[in-house]
């Protein structure tokens, strides 16, 4: 209900608040701190992302909500707390972990998302599904990317919360995340109402590349223009601009991005020894059936082209052995 609602949202405010003071002004703070100082995020950063601290122990959130009047049920269908399965009672569900406050796009805090500070699994922790929280269409950082993203007309989408803030610093400030969820129709539609492009900017890896052609398609059925940054084998954009800087982030990352088709040309090639006849062979075949799935014959053409002409292959075979693909694919 509206009423049930409202204490969720205060209730968030006040967690959020209580990790970023524990974040800067505490000694239980200290491993926060530590572990922000390594990532190199800077005072600017924390304050525009209310960046906290969930100390360790079971129950310092809790315990400071409910002094504070909270209902420890309301605070458990809120994510924040979690309820004991041996006995009664409920505990933190968020513990030593760094936290990125998850904002809806009015502003408000409806979640967060966890890094853990030292080793162990989950890596990352999000809050779960709650009535105020919906992943499948809440992007993170939204609601300070948004000015920008208009202006600009370009998002520049990520995979998750610390690549949003570590661009940011690097003066990319039109930046949004999906957390830990793949992008959905309703995220993209909102994107689309924001701007007319969106720049994929995923983690190298293989995980990051496959999610970034899934992404495209479902960006490009919203009628976004897309394009996908391109970044060195395995680095994400926060450890990229931890090695590079911001400048090169922004004129080698940000403002060279790709088609998909070129994109997805080097990804089938980059496995391959193009020196070698018959790897170079499936590499063209598997080119020409990623063409074949082009709506637009320009495009088309401009790619056939560009094949032909590196290969010294005849246009008018390439186009033939295309279109044979293209009716086929009918
Ligand atoms: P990554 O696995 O690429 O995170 O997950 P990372 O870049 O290595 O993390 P750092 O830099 O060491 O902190 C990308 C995103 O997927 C979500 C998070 O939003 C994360 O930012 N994710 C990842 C989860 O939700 N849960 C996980 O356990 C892992
Ligand atoms: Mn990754
Ligand atoms: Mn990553
Ligand atoms: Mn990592
Ligand atoms: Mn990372």
């Amino acid at each position: 209900s509206e009423n049930r609602n409202t204490q969720l949202y205060k209730g968030h405010v006040e967690a959020a608040v209580f990790y970023h003071r524990v974040f800067t002004l505490t000694d239980e703070g200290k491993p926060g701190r530590e572990y922000a100082a390594n990532r190199e995020f800077t005072k600017d950063q924390i304050d525009q992302f209310q960046i906290g601290f969930a100390p360790i122990g079971w129950e310092n959130l809790s315990t400071f909500l409910q002094k504070k009047g909270f209902n420890p049920k309301d605070l458990v269908e809120a994510g924040l707390l979690a309820e004991r399965e041996q006995s009664d009672g409920v505990y933190d569900r968020f513990r030593s972990r760094l936290m990125f406050p998850i904002w809806d796009a009015q502003g408000k805090v409806v979640g967060f998302s966890g890094r853990l500070v030292g080793e162990g699994k989950p890596k990352y922790l999000n809050s779960p599904e709650t009535p105020i929280f919906q992943k499948n269409k809440l992007l993170y950082g939204l609601h300070l990317a948004r000015a920008q993203i208009r202006k600009s007309n370009v998002a520049v989408l990520f995979e998750g919360a610390a690549d949003v803030v570590a661009a940011w610093g690097a003066g990319v400030t039109n930046g949004v995340a999906t957390l830990g969820t793949a992008l959905t129709p309703e995220h993209a539609k909102i994107l689309r109402r924001n701007a007319e492009t969106v720049l994929i900017c995923y983690d190298s890896d293989q995980a990051g590349q496959s999610a970034a052609f899934r992404s495209a398609s479902v960006l490009e059925q919203a009628g976004c223009i897309v394009s996908i940054a391109n970044m060195p084998v395995d680095l994400d954009p926060d450890d990229y601009i931890k090695r590079y800087g911001a400048e090169q982030f922004q004129t080698d990352v940000i403002g060279n991005g790709q088609t998909v088709m070129a994109f997805k040309m080097k990804y089938l090639r980059q496995e391959k020894n193009l020196q070698d006849e018959g790897e170079r062979m499936v590499y063209i075949e598997e080119v020409l059936q990623e063409l074949a799935k082009l709506p637009r014959a320009i495009e088309r053409d401009h790619y056939l082209r560009q094949i032909a002409d590196e290969f010294s292959l005849s246009l008018d075979v390439l186009k033939q052995e295309q279109y044979r693909m293209y009716k086929e694919s009918k």
